[in-house]
């Protein structure tokens, strides 16, 4: 792991027992006999310009106040890119160890650009099976300069094509609440954006593993390209009107899907209305898997509270006030811990 060629530089190497540094407590090993298939059809985007506008805005509501998780297809972002993301992201990892080590957060060339392993490695008492790729996002132009030249093209047109969809999912929770949004204040919540690549290379015992813990994602909406191995499952909160209560889901793979996530941002300014989907990944042992994020959320100088108009309506503020980097601090600070992330609020 430390030679800079990840978990794909150990598997590589011909394992047969996953190493001890792998294990997870028993309490987090991913048992798949018993996890159901979540059967929700995935939203077609298309009709939010048609007649059935507000029909599929409260689809998309109803998904947010629920799992925090729904999938959407007739999104805007071309299924032929959506291939090409794939096929890009394991052509990435099956890279040179060297030629990706350039970008590990100690030596890379660019503070947008990380490649490393695990989650936070230095505070995790068992890693995640998982590599991936971070590209932070600031403009066209410094995503050409300094993303990996394999990747870059790619991610900066998925990124491109996502955002106005997020403009209108985010327009859509945000509009439910009795909050509208012009450009600038959309720009308050997804000012900052992040594209992610993941491999999870193949795992000799998939069951002590996971790809990556239980957790939600720290942002605003999270876009989520899976491929079509599986793997990736979300708790049904116990407090909500659904089946499978409590119990872990799996979201099924569709083919030219998108995954949409509602990250602690959203649930923190809806005032807990929209719930951060907490979630994991469990790996496979005959393919490596890849999926791709999207992560949108606000400026880290900006400061986050429950929305007032959502307070008003509700008689109390259920989180605090706090600039947006402290959050982010806190959560890159710590290993994953299910919904925790949260209680900074
Ligand atoms: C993640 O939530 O960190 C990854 C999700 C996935 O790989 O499906
Ligand atoms: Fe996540």
């Amino acid at each position: 792991v430390r030679d800079g060629n990840g978990v794909k530089g150990m598997v590589d190497t011909g394992i047969s027992k996953v190493p001890q540094a792998y294990i997870q407590p028993p309490k987090e090993q991913i048992d798949k006999r018993n996890a159901s298939k979540l059967d929700l059809p995935p939203i077609d985007l298309s009709r939010l310009d048609g007649p059935d506008h507000d029909g599929v805005v409260k689809e998309i509501v109803k998904a947010a106040e629920t799992l925090g998780f729904f999938q959407v297809i007739n999104h805007g972002v071309p299924i032929d890119l959506l291939e090409s993301l794939k096929d890009t992201a394991h052509n990435f990892f099956s890279l040179p160890a060297e030629r990706k080590a350039i970008y590990r957060k100690e030596v890379s060339p660019s503070p947008l650009v990380k490649y490393g392993t695990s989650f936070v490695p230095e505070k995790e008492k068992a890693l995640e099976w998982k590599d991936y790729i971070s590209m932070a996002y600031t403009n066209d132009a410094e995503a050409l300069q300094h993303w990996p030249v394999e990747c870059r093209d790619v991610a900066l047109q998925y990124l491109n094509t996502s955002l106005e969809m997020v403009r209108k999912l985010l327009g859509a929770l945000m509009g439910n609440l009795g909050v509208e949004l012009d450009d600038s204040k959309m720009d308050t919540y997804i000012g900052k954006k992040m594209v992610n690549m993941n491999f999870y290379p193949t795992c000799p015992n998939p069951e002590l593993t996971v790809g990556v813990g239980r957790h939600s994602d720290m942002g605003t909406l999270t876009i989520l390209l899976q491929d079509g191995i599986g793997g990736l499952y979300v708790n049904v909160p116990e407090d909500v009107d659904m089946e499978n209560r409590g119990e872990w889901v799996e979201i099924p793979p569709v083919p030219g899907a998108l995954v949409i996530n509602i990250g602690d941002m959203l649930q923190i300014l809806s005032n807990g209305r929209y719930k951060s989907a907490e979630h994991r990944v469990r790996t496979t042992s005959t393919k490596s898997r890849v999926s791709i994020p999207i992560f949108t959320s606000p400026q880290p100088t900006e400061k986050i509270a429950p929305l007032p108009q959502v307070v008003k309506k509700d008689g109390v503020a259920r989180y605090r006030e706090f600039v947006f980097s402290d959050y982010m601090n806190s959560f890159f600070g710590n290993a994953h811990d299910g919904k925790k992330s949260l209680e900074f609020a």
